[in-house]
């Protein structure tokens, strides 16, 4: 088991395999794209999976695997399957935008895929389109359907943004009534890729509640789950469930079991550390396992106490010019 500096269980890891993306939503980077990395500078999927099979071996249970969009990268079926076979890890799990997801829908299944969260922060498609600056509505909508098909656990990423989609809340809302999904509204964070402006939110975790609180005043709050980062809640009556995210606010950090691995390599302890360790360099510099596992071990036993002290430690003084794309959220 992996016990960080201030007694927190490690055992989940999220994993972006590139930062490329098939859409260009305006919260994670410019409409021009970012600095993509080359072929080089990612991690491959041969010094991945041996990560992740050390990491296993040292704790970790569940990984996730986000982007950037990683459908977007070349066989990463191929991958994903290599993955869903490591021994030890009990859930394989992936965040995608959907936009060319629904065809691999039925090989997740079969590979043991249990849970996907799915972007998507608006059910109009004018909207989505101001949103992602790309016209995939449909698509992702596709996706979605897919996924209910097959029996996989949906739940829907929402990042509410000022002036934006807070007129979506309450229809995403209602896609619960019918539906077993799970939608989650985020809290906008300052990962936008090219540093701009940014000083706090409007709509906080406590807004947001009571946005759909005003609409559904029988709104129940539901048990969170251990290591939850979601507030948990149910319309009495509706299948499905609503969560929302405090990723700005960042209450969640005294139960945070999680760490993170960027496209080039980079752990991070934190969503807003900027890396404490580079992987890929340790692998390419002929380091053994055991190499490997000391290292992480050292970065494990300091870990920051929560996002703000992370924020605080991160090189750049000069605000945030990270995009979620190679975070991975
Ligand atoms: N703030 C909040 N959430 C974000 N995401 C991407 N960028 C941001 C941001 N700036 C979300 C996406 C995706 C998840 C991985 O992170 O909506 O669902
Ligand atoms: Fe792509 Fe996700 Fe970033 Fe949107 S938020 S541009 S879907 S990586």
């Amino acid at each position: 088991m992996l016990i960080d500096n201030h007694g927190r269980k490690i055992n989940y890891l999220r994993l972006a395999v590139t930062d490329r993306c098939n859409l260009r939503c305006f919260y994670c980077m410019p409409e021009d794209g970012l600095n993509w990395l080359s072929r080089a500078e990612l991690m491959t999927y041969e010094e991945m999976l041996r990560s992740c099979s050390l990491m296993v071996n040292m704790g970790i249970e569940k990984i996730r695997i986000t982007g950037g969009e990683p459908f977007v990268r070349k066989d990463i079926m191929k991958f994903l399957t290599a993955l869903s076979k490591l021994n030890g890890l009990n859930e394989l799990s992936l965040t995608t935008n959907g936009v060319v997801t629904a065809p691999h829908v039925p090989e997740l299944k079969r590979i043991g895929v249990k849970s996907v969260n799915l972007s998507l922060d608006t059910l109009d498609a004018n909207r989505f389109f101001a949103i992602t600056r790309r016209d995939e509505f449909s698509k992702v909508m596709e996706t979605l359907e897919q996924l209910l098909k097959h029996d996989i656990e949906v739940k829907i990423n929402a990042v509410v943004m000022d002036g934006k989609n807070t007129q979506d809340i309450i229809p995403l809302v209602e896609m619960t009534k019918d539906m077993p999904v799970s939608v989650r509204f985020i809290e906008e964070m300052p990962f936008n890729g090219d540093g701009h402006l940014y000083s706090g939110i409007n709509w906080d975790h406590v807004r947001i509640l009571e946005e759909i609180k005003d609409q559904y005043p029988a709104i129940k709050k539901l048990i969170d789950p251990a290591y939850s980062t979601s507030y948990n809640y149910q319309i009495p009556g509706h299948q499905g469930s609503i969560g929302i995210i405090a990723a700005y606010s960042r209450t969640f950090c005294g139960t945070c079991n999680r760490i993170r691995v960027t496209p080039q390599g980079e752990l991070k302890n934190c969503l807003y550390d900027n890396g404490v360790l580079n992987i890929r360099d340790i692998i390419r510099s002929g380091a053994t396992d055991d190499d490997l596992k000391q290292s992480l071990l050292k970065v494990f036993s300091q870990r920051e106490k929560n996002g703000w002290e992370a924020e605080r430690n991160r090189i750049e003084k000069t605000g945030i010019h990270e995009s979620m794309a190679t975070i991975g959220g």
